[in-house]
């Protein structure tokens, strides 16, 4: 049986999708793990756009409408990670019922070592679902008050529902002073931060060529985390970048060609 971990959060744009994507493409590519990526975000699903995926027949709500089987919504990405998508258009909402999210995830379950279920913000009826259906819940936050408040939120949900919590993933973080730090995100949301994901331009890149930044640019900083992250979630010993591999990445990047500045 699969571990089914829920990613997680209240407020809007904080990462989740980035984190599940990585994290997925880390564990399939890096740990051989057969992994389920699942776009738990009905309303305004991204996983497909992320990853380059823009022909699925049958999605993620044509399962919960009853009109299709979880297997035959299942594509492949080239990492070896399986994805799950929702549908992008508006009108595949429509008849779609939550509630059987968790008894389809179930079933993924049997044949898998991990499933990652990406979720929609807010405390709406869809995360609820996606919280129901995970086992551990990653809660994803920036490091401001307003998104650390709304992991408190979705904690206190979780508590209620019986779910394990990991911890928190701080996400582009700048390093700026009027930040909150590592400790007051523990004090204010009763959990520990388990990862810190620094800001990267190269995050932004991944997302125009639709890869995940981990494929992209293994030695980016972003990239770097999410790997010491997919770690410690497998229990697995993390082996920083070589020396070797981080000079050629600093080389490439300080010497490799630049655009021309317009006059
Ligand atoms: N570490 C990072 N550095 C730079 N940009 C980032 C980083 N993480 C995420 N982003 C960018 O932030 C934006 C929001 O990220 P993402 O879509 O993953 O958030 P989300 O929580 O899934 O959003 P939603 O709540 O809408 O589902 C995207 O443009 C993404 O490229
Ligand atoms: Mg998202």
């Amino acid at each position: 049986m699969a571990r089914i971990i829920g990613i997680i959060s209240g407020k809007g744009g904080v990462g989740k999708t980035t984190v599940a994507t990585n994290l997925a493409a880390i564990m399939a590519e890096d740990y051989n793990q057969d992994v389920f990526l699942v776009d738990c975000n009905f309303t305004t699903s991204h996983v497909s756009f992320y990853l380059g995926m823009y022909y699925c027949p049958v999605t993620l709500n044509d399962v919960l409408k009853g009109k299709a089987k979880i297997s035959q919504a299942v594509y492949p990405h080239q990492s070896g990670m399986k994805v799950v998508p929702a549908g992008v258009a508006s009108r595949t909402l429509k008849g779609v019922d939550y509630m059987f999210l968790k008894r389809h995830v179930k079933k993924l379950a049997k044949n898998a070592d991990i499933i990652l279920l990406d979720s929609a913000p807010g405390l709406s009826r869809e995360a609820f679902a996606t919280m129901k259906a995970s086992d551990e819940l990653l809660f994803v936050t920036l490091p401001n008050i307003p998104s650390t408040m709304d992991v408190i939120r979705c904690h206190e949900y979780s508590k209620k529902v019986k779910k394990k919590p990991l911890g928190v993933v701080v996400n582009m973080r700048h390093k700026r002073p009027y930040e909150l730090s590592k400790e007051e995100i523990e004090q204010l949301a009763e959990l520990p931060v388990i990862a810190e994901i620094p800001y990267d331009q190269y995050v932004h890149k991944s997302l125009a060529e639709k890869i995940p930044v981990s494929l992209l640019n293994p030695y980016s900083p972003a990239s770097n985390e999410f790997k010491k992250l997919a770690a410690h979630l497998l229990g697995a010993k993390y082996t920083p970048t070589g020396s070797i591999e981080r000079f050629n990445y600093w080389i490439k990047n300080v010497f490799g060609p630049r655009k021309k500045k317009k006059s």
